[in-house]
């Protein structure tokens, strides 16, 4: 970032919109065409949409905001995160400014390889296609880096090796999987392994006689791992020792692993959305990952020895950053030049610092106010909308339900129904009044 971002991200939350674009403007992380395109409701011709998928009639439009105060491996980002639910930007925000505040946030990918799959389900000879795939193995990565994958190649990628499996089926024979291992370099490499094992599926079949079933990469990409640290100082003992409880729970019992890597995808899906990126594909590669001990566990670990708070995060997060939507889409477009994004890796390791952080700032609330607290300023602001509020009884009602949470510890639709209605009736007793008066 070209401006002091320190600055920029004093009071954010508290700007109306024109000054949010101002300061993001003034940080260079939107230009006025950004800004323009926000302001005019997004893509307003729906030929886009027939590019992208078929049978489509229009867009589904999610709100899209930029977490702020967030320092990764020295750098700051303006994040953009696309999302619906309530919250999330806000905590994100609040806890990176403690990160930047008390401590540091490094990431780093681990591996290089993405992995491809050749299935041969009913293999005659397991022994023989090994004796096969071990005999050819060099000619075969040679002619795949020739003939598919000669950009990866250029690049300093390209296929490095090959590695069979076997599988026990339920009827008693076996299946055999043959795994393509290629490095993408800085791409997310989908398209390229689908053909590479495309491509090799023809002499694995003319030279071991089997027969291949399917090819497709795999989501579980344990052989390329995106890792996120967070070190905080000065952590009082009591938030310290709770927030390594909360972690303990999420390791060592499923229900809670789910629900503490829902929350760490809070952090992540936004920006995959933001960005075009394929969520459902992470989404699989991480809770595959979660249970690769045989049991769902959680994907953070946070412990805590004499003031220092650590977490990590470590799971596949194969992303994108050249073709499909993240090339077309305006709103990808500009999720991508605001962070800066130079390579598949750099985007992936962002949304690993972004998914740690935001379990943080969970873990922090959880194991103190509690959610509910944060979560209700704009619950209250969506129930007066929901109950039917105008612009004029909205910011009344509200103030009247934050008084019945405050009573009743709980608040719900149908309180800010009859609240409004009451309210509604006060006004319509008041104006009798006034009227009889006269
Ligand atoms: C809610 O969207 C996410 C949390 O449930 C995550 C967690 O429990 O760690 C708060």
């Amino acid at each position: 970032m070209e401006v002091d971002l320190e600055n920029f991200f004093k009071g954010f939350s508290k700007l109306k919109l024109s000054q949010r674009y101002q300061r993001l403007l003034d940080a260079k992380a939107m230009d006025s065409e950004d800004v323009g395109f926000f302001k005019s409701g997004g893509i307003d011709s729906i030929e886009l949409a027939d590019h992208f998928i078929e049978n489509s009639i229009g867009y589904f439009q999610l709100p899209i905001g930029v977490a702020t105060n967030f320092r990764i491996d020295g750098v700051d980002y303006v994040i953009p995160m696309a999302v619906e639910e309530t919250s999330i930007i806000a905590a994100a925000s609040k806890t990176a400014r403690w990160i930047r505040e008390a401590g540091e946030l490094t990431t780093e990918v681990i591996g290089n390889t993405i992995i491809g799959q050749i299935q041969i389900a009913q293999v005659q000879d397991f022994a023989n296609l090994k004796k096969c795939v071990e005999q050819n193995e060099q000619k075969w990565i040679e002619e795949l880096n020739r003939e598919v994958a000669a950009g990866m190649v250029r690049r300093g990628g390209g296929v490095k090796s090959l590695f069979l499996r076997s599988i026990e089926r339920p009827d008693g024979k076996l299946m055999a999987v043959l795994h393509v291992q290629l490095d993408p370099c800085d791409a997310m490499g989908a398209n390229v392994i689908n053909q590479v094992c495309e491509y090799l599926a023809h002499p694995l079949e003319e030279v071991s006689g089997e027969t291949v079933t399917m090819k497709i990469l795999s989501n579980l990409v344990d052989t390329r791992l995106t890792k996120a640290k967070i070190v905080l100082k000065d952590v009082d003992a009591k938030m310290g020792e709770a927030i390594e409880e909360a972690s303990l729970f999420a390791e060592l019992d499923p229900y809670r692993a789910a629900t503490n890597n829902k929350g760490v995808l809070n952090g992540i899906d936004p920006i995959l959305i933001a960005t075009g990126n394929d969520w459902r594909a992470v989404e699989a590669g991480i809770h595959a990952f979660a249970c690769r001990e045989g049991r769902y566990q959680s994907i953070t670990r946070w412990r805590y020895r004499e003031g220092v708070l650590t977490g990590e995060f470590l799971a596949p997060l194969i992303v994108g950053t050249v073709g499909g939507v993240t090339s077309l889409h305006p709103a990808a477009k500009m999720a991508m030049k605001m962070m800066r994004i130079e390579s598949a890796s750099h985007l992936s390791r962002i949304c690993a610092a972004v998914g740690l952080t935001q379990n943080l700032g969970a873990l922090r609330a959880l194991t103190t106010v509690g959610i509910i607290e944060g979560h209700m300023k704009l619950h209250i602001k969506n129930l007066a909308m929901g109950a039917g509020a105008n612009d004029i009884e909205s910011p009344i009602l509200q103030k009247l339900l934050e008084q019945v949470l405050a009573a009743k510890k709980r608040i719900s639709l149908s309180d800010a129904t009859m609240a409004l209605k009451k309210m509604r009736a006060v006004k319509e007793n008041v104006q009798h009044q006034a009227t009889s008066e006269i």
